[in-house]
């Protein structure tokens, strides 16, 4: 076991604890706060933005120009400084308030409005509020028996009818059974996305580092343009 998997087995083991006590999302916090500071104890923090996104932004030319964006889950905050620097109005938010603190600490000139908040239980006006929404690795964590729900959630904050979503996520085939956290998602879990009114506008399959690479999906979603009436009778 490599010094990565030694550390994803300690978090497993932290998430399986808190599960064992009906409680799904605590131990998000109190792994930033173990870690007191040193990014290294996190798996995912690596303080730089996700490479895959990245890739997508460069590959489609992604400028914010000025439109609201939100970031889900948004950890240390570094996609949601990336997109600040694509030229969005970023709002940032995460479960947990020692990621939020940690978040705005390392970002603090950049006026990126960071919140401590509930995917489940948003401010209202964030409902349909946003251009351009991000999702990385936010849904895998999560219990699948949530995943419907999780995904209806995120979906809820894409403007109508013109945002854009952008998932990003370790992905698997539909015939597979994941095995452990974290829990990659199908096709068909992302289905979901599709009966909350949006279509996918680009798919692709990247190959993460690891050994053996694991899949990673990055995802475009639109509003369907059947929902979208241009001119409203
Ligand atoms: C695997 S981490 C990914 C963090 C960040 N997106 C990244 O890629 O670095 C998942 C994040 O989702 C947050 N999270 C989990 N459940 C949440 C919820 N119900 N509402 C908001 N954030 C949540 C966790 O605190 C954690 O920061």
């Amino acid at each position: 076991m490599d010094d990565k998997e030694i550390l994803r087995e300690k978090v497993r083991n932290l998430a399986a604890e808190f599960a064992g006590e009906g409680d799904a999302f605590g131990w998000f916090d109190a792994l930033y706060k173990q870690a007191a500071g040193d990014n290294e104890q996190i798996p995912w923090a690596d303080l730089e933005p996700n490479r895959f996104f990245v890739r997508f932004a460069e590959e489609t030319n992604l400028q914010g120009d000025g439109r609201n964006a939100l970031v889900v889950g948004c950890g240390l905050g570094d996609d949601a400084k990336y997109l600040h620097d694509l030229g969005f109005n970023v709002t940032a938010f995460d479960i947990s308030p020692t990621a939020i603190e940690w978040a705005k600490r390392l970002h603090v000139k950049t006026g990126i409005k960071f919140f401590t908040a509930d995917l489940f239980d948003p401010p209202k006006e964030w409902y349909q509020a946003f251009d351009f929404v991000l999702e990385i690795y936010t849904i895998q964590p999560l219990p699948l028996e949530m995943r419907p729900k999780v995904i209806d959630a995120i979906a809820n904050f894409v403007k109508f009818p013109y945002g854009k979503l952008v998932v990003v996520t370790r992905g698997r085939e539909d015939n597979e059974t994941p095995t452990e956290l974290p829990w990659a998602l199908s096709r068909r879990d992302l289905s979901r996305f599709d009966e909350n009114g949006l279509k996918q506008t680009y798919f692709e399959v990247m190959q993460g580092d690891e050994e053996p690479p694991i899949p990673r999906f990055v995802i475009e979603y639109a509003q369907k343009a059947e929902n979208v009436q241009l001119f409203p009778e």
